[in-house]
């Protein structure tokens, strides 16, 4: 019998921290419910204190989800746990996370502090927590930089004030893997009463390190690990749940295990890949495109022979199914709904039917429709009403002529054209819209990327525009790069042009 691991994840708090990875209330519902089918035990729903969409969002997953614990976290303030204890309301299962840094450039330079007073303010903090829920869980932020000695003293006074579960982060991911596992191993060995509480990993990836700091610190004792789907998070993200699920399902002789359902691991991957507009790299280890591509003749021979030759994980296994039927033109609706529902996406009626209005299009430009394709259509008539919207765009551009565009925006019902000349068929577009919005705008980042190959593929615009000093993002797709150019900019000026 495995030893259990227990697995938070953190998608919905550390993960959609990052620029462009905002979802709405009604979407992180949809991921958290798919995190419960997964079967995590933890799923940490945000900050409420941070803001109310914050709050309403950890009070909604909290009546949507029924099995996995529901955390909400918090700094050391009392106002921050009153506030998160009061999302919780719903939870069936409710779990404050609530923190201190404990490293020395948290104390000095963040607080301003010694290490006397940080400590009491971690044992005052979880004891304030007490009072409004039993499960508490403290983070020790920057452990990862944290002197051993003084970290295991400060662990000692919160596990003596009553935490559930303490969380050592590497927030910084500076650790080495040995070094992050002697740390556990310390813990293990100098903190009393440490086997009756359950130690966490939370690891950042600035090093690449971040699933093997994981892997290293529960080997030494550690029993939860802290993570996101497809590792995404600030910088260069956290701990990928599919690689530290994946990695002790392999190397069974470590005795370890989790309760997740790995076959739902790939759909969603997909989900939160398409809400978030984040594409998954393609060599990313156990969910991205060519994770079970063998291009080589030489692999290809050995994986014919004998699969495990050259493939550690059969692809089924994480719910890739390599003969999924490619939809195309000729695919019903039936075909569309089934393979959404495969990749934890549930559309109504109506939504259906857009989608397939939508999908019969691109199937006609595009010979087959793959799940990143069907992902972004599903993606297109869940996102709410736009004010502004693109009617129309012409443009005219080539080698040795100036670029030309025209185009027709809907503002709230009335119709508008301009036409405009540009640096480029983009700069064109743009510079007409412009002239009906008529606000100072600049384009501070311009992203395009190909979901996955081939001249007809749908191409993803990213744009960061800047209006009154503020920063807004703006997502389209499109197998018109100049088309999901405009109607990125469009779905930015929608976010500050009332
Ligand atoms: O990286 C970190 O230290 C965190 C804590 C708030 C847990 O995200
Ligand atoms: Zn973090």
């Amino acid at each position: 019998m495995s030893d259990r691991l227990f697995i938070f994840d953190t998608t919905l708090r550390d993960g959609e921290q990052v620029p462009g990875c905002q979802l709405n209330t009604v979407e992180k519902i949809e991921v958290a419910k798919a995190l419960e089918e997964l079967g995590v035990d933890v799923i940490e729903a945000g900050f409420p204190v941070s803001s109310p969409g914050d709050f309403n969002s950890v009070v909604e997953i909290s009546k949507a989800v029924t099995w996995p614990t529901i955390c909400a976290l918090t700094r050391a303030v009392e106002n921050d746990i009153r506030v998160a204890a009061d999302a919780l309301k719903y939870a069936k299962r409710g779990r404050i996370h609530t923190g201190i840094g404990t490293s020395d450039y948290h104390i000095k330079y963040k607080f301003n502090s010694n290490r006397d007073e940080i400590l009491e303010r971690a044992r005052a903090c979880v004891a304030y927590a007490k009072r409004y829920v039993e499960d508490v869980q403290f983070y020790a932020e920057d452990a990862g930089r944290t002197d051993n000695e003084y970290l295991a003293r400060v662990i000692q006074a919160v596990v003596d004030a009553g935490a559930t579960v303490v969380n050592i982060p590497d927030t910084t991911g500076y650790c080495m893997p040995w070094e992050f596992g002697e740390k556990i191993k310390y813990l293990m060995e100098n903190v009393n009463g440490i086997h009756k509480v359950t130690i966490a990993t939370h690891c950042h990836n600035d090093l690449g390190m971040a699933t093997a700091n994981t892997v290293a610190g529960i080997v030494n004792g550690a029993r939860q690990a802290e993570v996101t789907i497809n590792g995404i998070g600030e910088r260069a993200g956290n701990t990928s749940l599919e690689e530290v699920v994946m990695a002790f399902r392999s190397h069974k002789e470590l005795g370890i295990d989790s309760n997740i359902n790995a076959t739902k691991i790939y759909g969603v991957s997909r989900l939160v890949s398409s809400l978030m507009n984040m594409p998954v790299q393609p060599n990313k280890a156990i969910v991205g495109r060519n994770a079970f591509a063998h291009s080589s003749g030489i692999h290809q021979d050995g994986v014919l022979k004998k699969r495990e030759s050259y493939e550690i994980i059969d692809p089924k296994d994480v719910g890739v199914d390599e003969n999924s039927i490619v939809l195309t033109a000729r695919s019903g609706r039936a075909a569309l709904k089934h393979r959404l529902h495969v990749l934890g996406v549930e559309l109504d009626k109506e939504q259906l039917d857009k989608a397939y209005e939508s999908f019969l299009k691109l199937a006609d430009r595009k010979k087959e429709i793959n799940d990143d394709d069907v992902l972004m259509l599903a993606g297109q008539h869940r996102s709410a009403k736009r004010r502004i919207t693109l009617d129309f765009l012409q443009v005219t551009s080539g080698v040795g002529i100036q670029s030309v565009a025209s185009v027709g925006i809907d503002i709230a019902g009335e119709k508008f054209e301009a036409c405009s000349s540009g640096n480029g068929p983009v700069d064109a577009a743009l510079s007409a819209i412009k002239q009906i919005i008529r606000r100072t705008t600049t384009v501070k980042e311009f992203l395009i990327q190909a979901i996955n190959k081939g001249s007809n593929d749908i191409g993803k615009v990213h744009m960061t525009v800047e209006h009154d000093g503020n920063h807004y993002y703006g997502f389209s797709a499109n197998t018109d790069i100049i088309a999901a150019s405009a109607e990125a900019y469009i779905d930015a000026i929608n976010k500050f042009v009332k």
